[in-house]
């Protein structure tokens, strides 16, 4: 059976790239890639998990068109978005003498692609990279944009640049190997486009996430274009966060409270905060009286559909009160001069930005949701 191929532009002037989408797309990596270099030679960045699954896939894909690769695997997981880490990738690339005009490939989840798009970044003032993402959540979500940054033990993503791609390439092929708990933190992100800015998005969701989960290809491909063009015309728009890319954020105020309230641990994935996140923002905004109340039930009736974390007491453990959690969410990187910019809604699909939101109703939802 053959299977719709997609792409997206992220329009950005001079540094405008596309998005290919499909089944099958790491086979053909060498086609897509080709173009863009000066000579036939890549450097391939993956993880410990990644690489033993998907790599061989990659580099037959690649010598189809005659280009060789080198790579470097680092261990997997959040605490690889580091100083040690980047330094190691900085200076392999350095030994694998990756000039100015080589590409730099980064294949893997989220963490791979923001430490080694910061590598390619910084690497002689700039080389080029492409992204291939092979997590849900970097195929909608962390590959498109630019964002790129390491960890500190100050916070999340707190050293970092915008650096955008020369090309990304999302197969939805090697979706299958991750893991339930991992495509559910992902599908956390695809949910957060359809509440953000795109009711019918939602709609179309709630009739088509179940065998989407299951493993429907096509479905799998239009969630993944469908994401990917909202955030590459969010991103057109804004590109460094000066005002609309700010939406992309939606749940994430609440879900880095959480983040930084576990630990950053196995305890809760980055899309299980943001998921928990965006039914908190729903709550909060019906109780301000900016959306209707049947839509906070209505986003968590489909994260409970879907088998997803969806309240506090779905994470295990104890969580700080809701003051705690507050002083959490007062650390976030949206805090300007001491104010917190809230995302709320006005319904499903429209999301907006304010500072204007009432702490006591805010401390109130969180109370009731840790009791
Ligand atoms: N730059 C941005 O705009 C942006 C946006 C959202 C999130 N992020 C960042 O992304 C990171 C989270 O991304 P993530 O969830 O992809 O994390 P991740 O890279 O740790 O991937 C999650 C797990 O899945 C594994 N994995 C990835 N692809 C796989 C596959 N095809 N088969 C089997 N296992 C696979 C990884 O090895 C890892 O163990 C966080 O660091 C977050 O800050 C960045």
């Amino acid at each position: 059976m053959t299977h719709p191929h997609e792409t997206v532009h992220v329009a950005l002037g001079d540094r405008s790239y596309r998005i290919e989408i499909g089944h099958g797309v790491l086979a053909n990596s060498g086609a897509w890639v080709s173009p863009l270099l000066s000579r036939p030679r890549v450097a391939v960045v993956t993880d410990s998990t990644v690489g033993p699954l998907h790599l061989d896939s990659l580099r037959d894909g690649l010598a189809a068109e005659g280009i060789e690769m080198t790579h470097l695997t680092l261990p997997a997981g959040e605490a690889t978005k580091c100083w040690r880490y980047l330094s190691e990738t900085v200076e392999w690339l350095l030994e694998q003498k990756v000039e100015r005009g080589d590409m730099v490939v980064a294949f893997g989840g989220g963490v791979i692609g923001d430490l080694v798009g910061f590598a390619a970044a910084i690497l002689r003032r700039g080389v080029r990279f492409v992204q291939i993402p092979t997590s849900l959540l970097a195929q909608v979500d962390s590959s498109v944009g630019g964002k790129t940054a390491i960890n500190s033990p100050h916070g999340k993503n707190l050293i970092g640049s915008f650096h955008q791609p020369s090309l990304v390439l999302a197969d939805v092929a090697v979706l299958g190997t991750l893991t339930e708990r991992d495509f559910l933190a992902g599908y956390g992100e695809v949910v957060k486009y359809g509440l953000l800015g795109d009711a019918s998005f939602f709609e179309w969701l709630e009739i088509n996430a179940p065998t989407l989960a299951a493993g429907d290809i096509s479905k799998r491909i239009e969630a993944v274009r469908w994401s990917c063009q909202m955030k590459a015309d969010i991103v057109a728009r804004d590109e460094t966060e000066q005002g609309d890319r700010a939406l992309l954020n939606l749940g994430h105020t609440f879900g880095h409270a959480l983040e930084a309230a576990t630990g950053y641990s196995d305890r809760l994935l980055h899309g299980e905060g943001v998921a928990i996140g965006c039914a908190l923002a729903f709550e909060v905004s019906s109780r301000l009286g900016l959306c209707s109340q049947e839509d906070p039930s209505r986003v968590r009736a489909h994260f409970k559909a879907m088998g997803m974390k969806t309240d506090l007491s779905d994470i295990e453990g104890d969580l700080p009160d809701a003051d705690g959690l507050l002083a959490l969410m007062g650390q976030d990187k949206k805090v300007t001069q001491g104010t917190l910019n809230y995302i709320m809604a006005r319904g499903i699909g429209e999301a907006f930005v304010t500072s204007d939101v009432d702490t006591e109703t805010v401390r109130r939802v969180l109370h009731e949701a840790l009791t």
